[in-house]
């Protein structure tokens, strides 16, 4: 097998890595890993922006405080002070570093999304924020000549020595490569394409949470999954996002007898929590027996929407569909995972030399149901802390040098190497029919409503493919179905014990909050499956 030792090692190009590997940039050799290019994550297509309380208008507390009442109760809030109060620094100073926003003359422009009191989210070239933070970023770390890139390099599994983590194996082409590293940095993302519908990119497959439950480490709250209200729904388009930011600058949902109703489930209207409008729309698609809702931009002016929201114009305009005049067809999405691999505020997770930043981490910060607009700016605020902890890495050269060694001396290697073992040299029957039904199975039984029946019949499901997490694969897409199945359990299992109503967990048959309500609920793995841990309070 092929080895190589760096001094860090980052999983995944979004906002969280490479804002870790500026970090780290000055300090030692970077190697920066993605399993597509390195443009291709949740980050290149977020649209609607980056909230931070830097207008006139605002304060870092009312940011605190939006912040809170969207997590419903559960938000750590220390991790949620870091990422008000560190925000505005990360803003400016990713604008020194290039990054152009959206401006109203020479002043930021601020737009409000859902659930903010105030006018906060920084947008850029429209609806391109994600893509305009990801080439800033990019453009930065290119100046560093110590960070490396490796696209098109899947990580398979983390090296895990005496219980710390020594770096990752890692596919290339079809080549296996041990990388060492003494601090590794989990960046991966989310996990949407466990659902059938979604708005997350190919790549959002679960895998940081997999490989790190596979390593040991403590994952929680994997029952809060948020789904967006608004994808565009078309037989003949993909599950396009439709950015909050519409419904901010005044677009109106009407049920498909064109009625407006988001003035029957809440005060805030269109504006109401995300989960509240996805389930306002799932009650009205029921009632009227539609697949889908409308969003109305019609009466917005053609020219300030075609300025406002380029991308989103044009992209469904190769639809057919022209935003400035038509309605358009939308449905909920599932969109991004409030749970994952359990950090501190410092990112450390429960493995020594272990970090995760983003939306594959779980600080707490966004606790049951995440503030539109949040995501963006934890990536930059938690993905700087994430560096700066990776420097001071338990995990010695001696230790990484003897761990390093060892790989040739013995045989202690990846069990995904040996490819007698892949299924007797058979590629595995129907691994992209049960993708299929998998994601459909989530969709339909742990997504936006949710009931014990539901979720004891995707149990039971899921458990049948089981046999698939004793499977040694050696492809990219098998791998993939082997950590969509984790993640998949995890969630179904979490919404299973949560017998109650909390955030973005909808459970139709416990729709108060239920009896301890407030804990955080955190898994680890062991030998025959899962283990339900309590809620240790790191
Ligand atoms: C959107 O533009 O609606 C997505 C922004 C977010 O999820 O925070």
């Amino acid at each position: 097998m092929e080895k190589e030792l760096v001094d860090f090692l980052i999983i995944g190009s979004g906002v969280a890595g490479l804002r870790a590997a500026i970090e780290l940039a000055p300090h030692g050799n970077v190697l920066v890993v993605t399993k597509d290019i390195p443009t291709e994550s949740s980050t290149e297509y977020a649209q609607g922006g980056i909230a931070v309380a830097l207008s006139d208008e605002d304060e870092v507390g009312i940011h605190f405080e939006d912040t809170l009442k969207a997590g419903d109760g559960l938000c750590r809030e220390e991790a949620v002070k870091v990422l008000v109060e560190e925000g505005p620094e990360r803003i400016l100073e990713l604008i020194s570093w290039g990054a152009e926003f959206d401006r109203e003359g020479t002043k930021l422009d601020f737009t409000l999304e859902a659930a903010h009191s105030r006018k906060r989210i920084l947008h850029a070239r429209g609806d391109s924020t994600g893509r305009e933070l990801e080439r800033a970023l990019l453009s930065k770390v290119r100046s560093f000549s110590t960070v490396k890139k490796y696209q098109f390099a899947f990580t398979i599994d983390l090296i895990i020595k005496d219980g710390e983590c020594h770096g990752a194996y890692v596919l290339r082409g079809r080549e296996v490569v041990a990388l060492f590293a003494k601090a590794t940095i989990l960046a991966t993302g989310g996990a949407g394409q466990i659902f059938s519908r979604t708005t997350n990119p190919q790549v959002a497959t679960g895998d940081g949470m997999a490989i790190a439950f596979r390593a040991g480490a403590v994952l929680e709250d994997m029952e809060f999954v948020q789904f967006h209200p608004t994808s565009l729904y078309s037989p003949s388009a993909p599950q396009f996002l439709l950015s909050e930011a519409m419904r901010g600058e005044g677009a109106i949902l009407r049920n498909i007898n064109r009625e407006p109703f988001m003035k029957n489930y809440h005060s805030m209207a269109e504006l109401a929590p995300r989960d509240v409008v996805s389930r306002a729309i799932i009650s009205e698609m029921v009632k009227t027996k539609g697949n889908h809702v409308y969003l109305d931009m019609t009466h917005l002016g053609k020219d300030f929407v075609k300025k406002r929201f380029p991308r989103i114009y044009s992209t469904c305009l190769q639809y057919d569909v022209d935003i400035t005049e038509d309605l358009i067809p939308v449905s909920p999405a599932a969109h991004y995972m409030m749970g994952g691999v359990k950090t501190d505020i410092y990112d450390a997770t429960t493995i020594k030399g272990l970090y995760a930043a983003g939306e594959v981490a779980c600080t707490g910060v966004h606790g049951a149901n995440r503030l539109a607009s949040n995501s963006l700016l934890e990536g930059l605020v938690y993905g700087a802390r994430a560096g700066k902890s990776a420097l001071n890495s338990p995990i010695s050269s001696e230790q990484l040098a003897v761990s390093h060694q060892s790989l040739v001396k013995t045989s202690d290697q990846c069990p995904m190497t040996n490819d007698q073992t892949r299924l007797n040299g058979r590629s595995m029957p129907d691994h992209e029919e049960i993708r299929r039904a998998l994601r459909k199975l989530m969709w339909e039984r742990v997504g936006i409503i949710r009931c014990a029946e539901s979720l004891k019949n995707a149990k039971e499901k899921l458990a049948e493919w089981s046999f698939i997490l004793d499977k040694t694969f050696l492809t990219r897409r098998e791998i993939e179905l082997k950590n969509m199945l984790t993640v998949a359990r995890l969630i179904t299992e979490a919404a299973l014990l949560r017998k109650g109503s909390v955030g973005a967990h909808y459970r139709s048959d416990y729709p108060q909050r239920g009896e301890g309500w407030e804990r955080h609920i955190t898994w680890r793995k062991e030998d025959k499956g899962l283990r339900h841990e309590k809620d240790n309070g790191i």
